[in-house]
Order: structure tokens, then C-alpha cells, then sequence
């Protein structure tokens, strides 16, 4: 009898490891090349009419090691294919380019990861390309009223990034497909790791993550990944080829192998995160906390919804905004917690935004800040360690 795989993080100790790509070990191989030899005429032929379908014709088109990586993440996220980045805004903005046109409109939530909205503001409009974007939390009906007649593409962000708020995934996949089927929608799914949200299921057409964040999971790695569904696979595929855009076959192996421990560690992320979280809410310097998984974060009752379950980046609120002194203070004396930009990684990491900076960089968004904004990525350390640090951290704001 052939056993059935039916859970994610069995299936993901198990995708894209076939013979062909392990060549007898366990991993898949490294294979690195530009040039790929082929031993015969007929053998270029086939190589040649095969090229889009895994077959090695030339590095840009991928190595085994490519192929496996894409074969996981495809199994994954459910899609018929995905095409890899070397970053994630490469991945973002090659998967926006390819859908645009001169004269086109784009939705975009106006909560996104702050380069994604630079890209349509500077790169998209010099092309002639509008964007509106729009408050995260509106409702499936007040997105799809933005739809206009020459619009192309809806991109979506859940958790946004920095505020966190949850909008209505599958509410304005529905509403705005409802006035035009054509529309190609797109979701930054980096915080689920593409585990916690099934993005594809839920009619996301391109799921789109920083693999640099949970997929390759070490912090040594960059990398982008966009998982496809049937009918935008080949425009996405090709166009993105035309824009020479590939990956590395050494970094294609480290996130293959970070995905082998995806589960478990969003599992513990998820735990710590929100055992944190609570924690928080509780302290008197705190406002509020913007995890998805607290009713204290906007749109939690999508995330309890549609989600899977919580990873390990939230935000929350100080009681005051901190002057520069004592964001100084506050941050440069953690014992677990780093300062960096990034997230998603073993590591905790910690940064203050000031409301006035998110106020700049989210002018379409009617929720306003008064404190503060601290967002930490829980790492793997014990919770009860980075919970320690945390007070400390707190118990400075008053020195
Ligand atoms: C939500 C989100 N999307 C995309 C990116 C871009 O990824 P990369 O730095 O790999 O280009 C980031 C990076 O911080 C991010 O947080």
C-alpha cells in the first residue's frame, strides 16, 4: 500500500527529493553551471523544447538544484510553479512588471512593505503605470470600488508589514474577481512562510515571499520565491526570464534545506511569539500589541479566520513616544535582541519606528500612532529568556 501523505510538514521533509536531483544522497545536489553540455544534436533538441519544463538547457534556466527548490516550494504553496529571485524585491517587482502595461492601474494595500510601494511610485509611474493604493482594513466592497476599467493587478499584504494589520484576504479576492475575472492578484505571504496562510487556495493567483526571511531561516541567505497558479504561470515564467532574473544554485540549496525545518520552527515562533505578546499586554508601558493572534490587532478576526496560525514578527505600541535618548537606551543594551532590518531568522531581533515615520510612510492609511512603535521578530531562544531581556528593556524607558 502507498502510504498517503497528508500533513504539510510531512510532505515538506519529503518534496523534491527524487533521484534524479539527490543522485543517491539525501540532499539534493549542488549543481552550479552556466553552460550545460548536451552530448548529442538530438539531445539539444529536446533540452531546447523542454527548457520551460525543467529540462537543463542553460543555467538561467535553472540547474537540478534549482528544479528541486522549485519542485518544494510549488508543493509548498500549492502551485503549478515558481520562479526564483535574488531577493525578494526582485521578486515583488518582477512579478508587478510582468502583468503591467503603459497606461495601466494597480491596487496595491498602502500598508505594504515599504520598498514594494517605492517600486510603483517611482519605477511603475515613470512606465506610465497608476497606483491607488488603499487602506489594508477597508472592506471586500470598498477595495473592489478602486477597480477601474484599465486595472491589472491587486497586491495584497497580510500581516502588513510594521502595523500588522490584517485585511480581508479572501473577501477581496472574491469582490474585486467579481468585477473583473482577468485581474491578476498577487500577496506578499513572507510572514506566513507560505505554510500558515495557503494563499493559492484561497484564489491568490502569485504567491510572492522573502525567502530570505523564514524559507532559508538562518539569516545568511537572499532570496525570492513566486509561486504561480495555472492561468499567470507562463507570462510570469517568461517574462521574468527576459528580466534575467535567477538565483544561485548554493543558495537555492540553503533554502531547499531551511524548508526542511519550516514547520517546526513557525511552530515554535508562532508559541513564542504570542506567549510574548501576552506578556506585553500586561506591561504598563505598553498601549497596545498588534499581534495578529491578539484581538488587540487590527483584523484579528481575519487571522483567526484564514490563518493557520501566527509566526514570530509583531509590533507593539509604547504608552509614549520615546525621544531619541531614549530609543537609544532602550535599544542598545539588549542582551538577546539585535538591531537589524530583517526577520524571520533563528534569531530575536529588535527596532523602533517613530509614529511620525509611520504616519510618513502610510499616508493612505486612516489609523494614526501616538507612541512609539516597537516591532520585534521573536526568535528560538526560550521565551522565557527574551521575555527577561524585554523587561529589562522596558524598565530602561524609565531611567
Ligand atoms: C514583507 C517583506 N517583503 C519583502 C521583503 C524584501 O525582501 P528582500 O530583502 O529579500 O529583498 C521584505 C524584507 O524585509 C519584507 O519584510
Amino acid at each position: 500500500m502507498v502510504t498517503q501523505i497528508q500533513q504539510k510538514n510531512t510532505q515538506l521533509i519529503h518534496s523534491g527529493r527524487n533521484n534524479r536531483v539527490t543522485q543517491g544522497s539525501v540532499n539534493p545536489v549542488i549543481q552550479r553551471a552556466s553552460s550545460l553540455v548536451f552530448n548529442s544534436v538530438a539531445e539539444k533538441k529536446i533540452a531546447t523544447k523542454k527548457r520551460a519544463q525543467q529540462a537543463l538547457f542553460y543555467g538561467r534556466r535553472g540547474t537540478l538544484t534549482h528544479f528541486a527548490l522549485q519542485d518544494v516550494m510549488c508543493e509548498l504553496e500549492g502551485g503549478v510553479g515558481c520562479y526564483l529571485y535574488p531577493c525578494g524585491a526582485a521578486a515583488i517587482s518582477n512579478s508587478l512588471l510582468a502583468f503591467v502595461q503603459q497606461g495601466d492601474h494597480i491596487l496595491v494595500t498602502g500598508a505594504a512593505y515599504e520598498p514594494t510601494q517605492e517600486f510603483c511610485q517611482i519605477i511603475l509611474k515613470k512606465m506610465g503605470i497608476e497606483t491607488t493604493f488603499f487602506d489594508p482594513m477597508l472592506s471586500a466592497e470598498e477595495v473592489a470600488a478602486l477597480v477601474q476599467e484599465n486595472t491589472k493587478v491587486v497586491f495584497l499584504e497580510a500581516p502588513s508589514s510594521l502595523t500588522m494589520e490584517v485585511g480581508d484576504i479572501p473577501g477581496i479576492v472574491q469582490a474585486v474577481r467579481a468585477k473583473n475575472p482577468e485581474l491578476v492578484i498577487m500577496l506578499d505571504n513572507t510572514w506566513s512562510g507560505g505554510l500558515l496562510f495557503p494563499a493559492l487556495q484561497y484564489g491568490i493567483d502569485i504567491s510572492i515571499q522573502a525567502g530570505t526571511k523564514y524559507l532559508v531561516g538562518h539569516s545568511d541567505a537572499m532570496i525570492g520565491t513566486a509561486v504561480a497558479n495555472e492561468r499567470t504561470w507562463d507570462q510570469l515564467r517568461e517574462q521574468s526570464y527576459l528580466m534575467g532574473q535567477m538565483v544561485d544554485a548554493d543558495t537555492a540549496y540553503m533554502t531547499a534545506r531551511g524548508i526542511r525545518t519550516l514547520a517546526l520552527r513557525l511552530k515554535q515562533h508562532g508559541e513564542s511569539s504570542l506567549k510574548i505578546a501576552k506578556w506585553l499586554a500586561e506591561q504598563p508601558e505598553v498601549k497596545a500589541v498588534y499581534h495578529p493572534a491578539l484581538p488587540s490587532c487590527p483584523g484579528h478576526q481575519f487571522f483567526q479566520r484564514d490563518f493557520k496560525g501566527a509566526s514570530g514578527l509583531f509590533s507593539f505600541e509604547l504608552q509614549q513616544r520615546l525621544n531619541d535618548e531614549q530609543v537609544a537606551n532602550f535599544l542598545d543594551h539588549f542582551q538577546l535582541f539585535s538591531m537589524a532590518y530583517s526577520w524571520g531568522g533563528y534569531e530575536s531581533l529588535i527596532l523602533v519606528n517613530q509614529p511620525e515615520e509611520i504616519a510618513r510612510i502610510r499616508p493612505n492609511i486612516q489609523r494614526k500612532l501616538t507612541g512609539s512603535l516597537v516591532r520585534i521578530h521573536v526568535g528560538l531562544e526560550d521565551p522565557d529568556d527574551l521575555i527577561h531581556d524585554l523587561a529589562a528593556g522596558l524598565a530602561r524607558i524609565h531611567q
